[in-house]
């Protein structure tokens, strides 16, 4: 727990020193400031006293202005000129100090926000999968701008109110030291009142962080199915599910509000009650001449110089425990370890020849709960492997463990011969094209979804891969062609078009193994030949894995393998199956599926 948290203020501190010189001259010109805000109220003291009370001046000054009773009327001019200076001098030392510390904590809260995104980005499917997109948005977002407000708040209200006190209560006990010391009491008081309301501030605070990450995952999720939500005329159920989860940011975020409402009054209260007696005994020792009046100026301008500095800093509470909240909240998800991550002597081997090996592999997404059971097999280069199944038999598993988005839990994955954990994931990944069931495509036009397969690709590349691959006239029917913008996760296009798409941008790829993945899954007769003829060109130099429900797309394929619930049942052409007997040549025969109860398609052969 301690680990933690030192190693989360370790973080902080490397993001904040990056900023240092910004965060120093900050910090520098609100210090001079403080000393500026210390100095304030001392002319109109020498005023009250040496003018209008004629108190002569101590030796220092009679050496300079000898006949302070000529001067006068100089000495007034001098001080007016200083307050006027100190005014200016504030004035500008605030601006300064105010612009690089907002500067800083803004450049903060940039590199902390790429940074945080650059992790999540990497952290594995299996985390993605258990977190809403919308909730890690709102670390991103909400708990990086909290940060932020605190590094600003550290310099513009903590540091130089901090030095407006203690100065102050240093010059007040240099000037009467039993009535500094008296003002000096009513520190504990504030401390007390502090403590005692931040526990509660925080624990509020992490409430509500906690409510509005909840919420602003579940809004995205709801808004991005709002097709699923309209078609089963959903609203009001959402409605009602949205006040709940907005209701519970309400009351989280009242009772935040409520203590930092109560907060500064009752730090109000303690200052007015001190300051009442200080002003009290103060004009006691004046009167009894053991204090001059402009003494009792200088006293009782602080008093007032310390209030507004400890209400700042009771604000500065809010700030603080949002902070730590969001540090907590982000430190939490910065401590995910990518499960799948390059080793560090992760190889990048110079040449790819695309042979693929399955060894004894098994894996299960639940501990105990295998899906995929010792599977072996191989891929090369110009040979097309097919593997076909029951819906759930674990096909897609198998692709997502070659293009290694898990690590099989026995046995071993091998490209080339070497273990895939051995393989820098950039390598592997560029080497590996993957046209998945469902296609996903960028909110962009369709030739730059298509470009996205290799970096720096440019338009005419993504056309020339969609000519190459078959699909050119699909894409080139729609409206806009190349240049249509798809919505969001592709929902403005067909299942079909997507895979053309996809398809395309597989083409594109410098991969030396593609793996398909029911490409015939939602498309029509005519688009499923299409699709079949790019799948055998694109397969033509390159090791294919061809992963299909409906078997008349397997025919050709130079190998079948039959998958029951995770496990290898049978593999040969299709002759030899067909020959062989048994659940492929069953299921041949019946026009369905291996291993389906009962045939659901009535597609022939050939
Ligand atoms: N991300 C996942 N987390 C947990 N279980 C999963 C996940 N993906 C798939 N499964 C389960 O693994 C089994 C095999 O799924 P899958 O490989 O997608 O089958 P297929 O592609 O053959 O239809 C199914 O029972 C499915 O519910
Ligand atoms: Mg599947």
């Amino acid at each position: 727990m301690s680990d933690r948290r030192s190693e989360r203020r370790r973080w902080l501190a490397a993001h904040l020193r990056r900023e240092k010189a910004r965060l120093a001259l900050g910090a520098t010109a609100m210090s001079m400031r403080a000393a500026v805000l210390l100095l304030l109220p001392w002319p109109l003291k020498f005023i009250v006293d040496n003018v209008i009370f004629r108190k002569p001046l101590g030796s220092w000054a009679a050496a300079v202005l000898p006949d302070p009773a000529m001067h006068r009327l100089l000495l007034l001019h001098a001080l007016g000129a200083a307050m006027l200076g100190l005014g200016l001098l504030d004035a500008g030392l605030a601006y300064l100090g105010n612009r690089w510390l907002l500067d800083a904590a803004q450049r903060i809260g940039y590199s902390i926000r790429r940074e945080f995104f650059a992790h999540l980005q990497r952290l594995s499917l299996g985390f993605h999968r258990n977190h809403l997109s919308g909730e890690l948005a709102s670390r991103l977002g909400g708990d990086v701008n909290a940060l932020q407000d605190f590094v600003a708040a550290v310099g513009v209200d903590l540091l130089p109110h901090l030095l407006t006190i203690s100065g102050i209560l240093a010059v007040m006990l240099a000037m009467n030291w039993h009535y500094g010391l008296m003002t000096l009491a009513v520190a504990p008081v504030l401390v007390w009142i502090a403590r005692h309301f931040a526990a509660e501030i925080k624990a509020a605070a992490r409430r509500t962080r906690k409510a509005e990450g909840e919420q602003s995952g579940a809004t995205q999720e709801v808004l991005s199915n709002v097709q699923l939500v309209q078609a089963f005329a959903r609203e009001d159920h959402e409605d009602r599910r949205f006040e709940e989860r907005a209701s519970t940011v309400l009351a989280a975020a009242l009772r935040s509000n409520h203590l930092q409402a109560a907060f500064a009054p009752a730090m109000n209260l303690a200052i007015a009650v001190a300051t009442g007696v200080i002003a009290w005994y103060g004009a006691t020792l004046v009167i009894r001449g053991a204090l001059t009046p402009g003494d009792l100026l200088v006293f009782l301008a602080y008093l007032r110089a310390i209030a507004t500095p400890a209400r700042q800093i009771a604000k500065a509470g809010r700030v603080f425990g949002r902070a730590a909240v969001a540090l907590e909240r982000i430190e939490e998800y910065r401590a995910v370890v990518p499960s799948i991550a390059d080793a560090p002597d992760a190889l990048v081997p110079a040449h790819c020849a695309g042979r693929v090996e399955l060894d004894g592999v098994s894996f299960g997404y639940a501990a105990d709960a295998p899906v995929v059971r010792d599977v072996s097999f191989e891929l090369q280069r110009g040979r097309t492997v097919a593997l076909v199944g029951a819906t759930g038999s674990g096909k897609s598993t198998i692709a997502g463990l070659v293009a290694r988005f898990n690590d099989p839990d026995f046995g071993q994955v091998r490209l080339d011969g070497r273990d895939l954990r051995q393989l820098s994931l950039r390598y592997l990944r560029s080497r590996i094209a993957l046209v998945p069931q469902d296609p996903l495509l960028f909110h962009a036009p369709v030739w730059a979804n298509i470009a996205y397969g290799r970096d720096g690709a440019t338009r005419r590349d993504a056309i020339e891969a969609a000519i190459a691959a078959g699909v050119d006239d699909v894409i080139s029917s729609l409206p806009g062609g190349y240049d249509l913008v798809v919505g969001e996760r592709g929902s403005t296009l067909s299942g079909g078009q997507r895979q053309c798409i996809a398809v395309a941008r597989a083409m594109l790829s410098e991969a030396a193994v593609v793996i398909l993945d029911e490409p015939s899954s939602s498309v029509d007769g005519v688009t499923e030949q299409r699709l079949m003829r790019a799948l055998r060109r694109l397969a033509q130099d390159r090791a294919a894995l061809l992963i299909a429900h409906r078997l008349a797309t397997v025919v050709d394929a130079d190998l079948i393998l039959v998958l029951d619930r995770g496990r290898i049942v049978q593999r040969g052409t299709h002759e030899r199956l067909l020959a062989d007997g048994g659940l492929y040549a069953e299921s041949w025969r019946a026009n369905g599926l291996p291993g389906a109860p009962a045939p659901l398609r009535l597609v022939a052969a050939s």
